[in-house]
């Protein structure tokens, strides 16, 4: 199924929401083999960019780093001067296809400079980074962002950002200030779809294949896109696509999430990005669900190397295959 998301070419409408802390290249490689048709960074600093080009130099597991496998693949950026996000694309735009401003964080980090979801209570600012940050490249430039700070102004915004030159929104159905309290309002995703003729990217809640046909026909928005529930199950974009594109219900069998793991430390070794921490956390979520027997679960929770944990999840695999 090819589709067209500005002037990219996606595989599939459902993207991976940018998450800090969680789609680092490995994580945004898996959920590209699983299906998803565009993935995003997480959040960078623009200002740290335009300090050093690699702001997570001293950390080799978040870094901006991206490869040729991962594409489409958007950068996304926050701050809040629009000369420093335009120098940042400056920077690190050429090696992504989109860009992505956000507006969307809720985080004390973010909201206490006035970045993230703050920046919804000044829609002239956004205006001004989105034109700035098109004056300086050809990359199709999106915003991610929420209805609004406190209530929900989303369709005066994104009226406004498509007069500044967005080339699409990205809209989580909450207020800032809700985070993530309550259920998303995907009726006020709709309006925004009816106002704007950019495309607009319903977010909030997808947590099945049928969420995220349900997304898509209560929205009216051709694309989607799912965070939480790609955390712990990267297989959910191949759950949606095989629902939304041929009907079929299919979920994971034990034996492929476990195969699941296997694949993301080959990717995490193939980029030399392999780290314990990360690696536990992966091997214990995307197992989720199955019935682990007492002393594999004790070898994986003490594990205290990568052969711990392959030991563990082997252990896992061959009981799996002599039932
Ligand atoms: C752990 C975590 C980190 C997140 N980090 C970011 C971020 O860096 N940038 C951003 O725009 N949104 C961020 N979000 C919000 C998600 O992109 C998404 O909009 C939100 O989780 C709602 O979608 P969902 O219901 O599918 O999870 C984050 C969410 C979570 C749970």
């Amino acid at each position: 199924m090819a589709l067209q998301f500005c002037n990219i070419k996606v595989q599939s409408p459902f993207f991976l929401a940018p998450m800090a802390a969680i789609t680092a290249l490995p994580f945004r490689l898996m959920c590209r083999q699983q299906g998803a048709g565009l993935v995003i960074t997480e959040q960078i600093n623009a200002t740290q960019i335009c300090r050093n080009s690699d702001p997570f130099t001293n950390n080799g597991f978040f870094t901006i780093k991206t490869i040729p496998d991962e594409k489409p693949v958007g950068v996304q950026l926050f701050g809040t001067d629009k000369q420093e996000f335009a120098r940042a694309v400056e920077i690190v735009g050429k090696d992504f296809d989109l860009v992505n401003i956000n507006c969307g964080c809720p985080s004390h980090k973010e909201v206490s400079i006035g970045a993230g979801a703050a920046l919804l209570r000044e829609p002239q600012k956004i205006a001004g980074i989105v034109e700035a940050i098109k004056g300086v490249t050809d990359r199709p430039v999106t915003v991610k962002m929420r209805l609004g700070w406190s209530g929900n102004n989303s369709v005066k915004i994104a009226k406004l950002l498509e007069r500044a030159g967005c080339d699409a929104i990205m809209l989580h159905g909450r207020s800032g200030e809700q985070k993530y309290t309550g259920k998303a309002d995907w009726g006020s995703i709709k309006r925004v779809v009816e106002a704007v003729s950019i495309p607009v990217v319903a977010n909030g809640d997808v947590k099945c294949g049928r969420d995220a046909e349900e997304i898509l026909g209560q929205t009216g928005a051709r694309f989607g896109m799912v965070g939480r529930a790609a955390m712990a199950n990267p297989f959910i974009f191949r759950e949606i696509n095989e629902w939304i594109g041929r009907g079929v219900e299919w979920k994971p069998t034990p034996a492929e999430k476990v195969g699941g793991f296997f694949d993301y430390l080959a990717i995490c070794e193939r980029l030399e990005m392999v780290k314990l921490t990360d690696l536990k956390i992966k091997a214990v979520q995307f197992t989720k669900g199955i019935d682990f027997t007492k002393p594999t679960r004790v070898k994986l929770q003490g594990a205290k190397s990568i052969d711990g944990i392959r030991d563990a999840l082997g252990d896992l695999r061959d009981s799996m295959e002599r039932n």
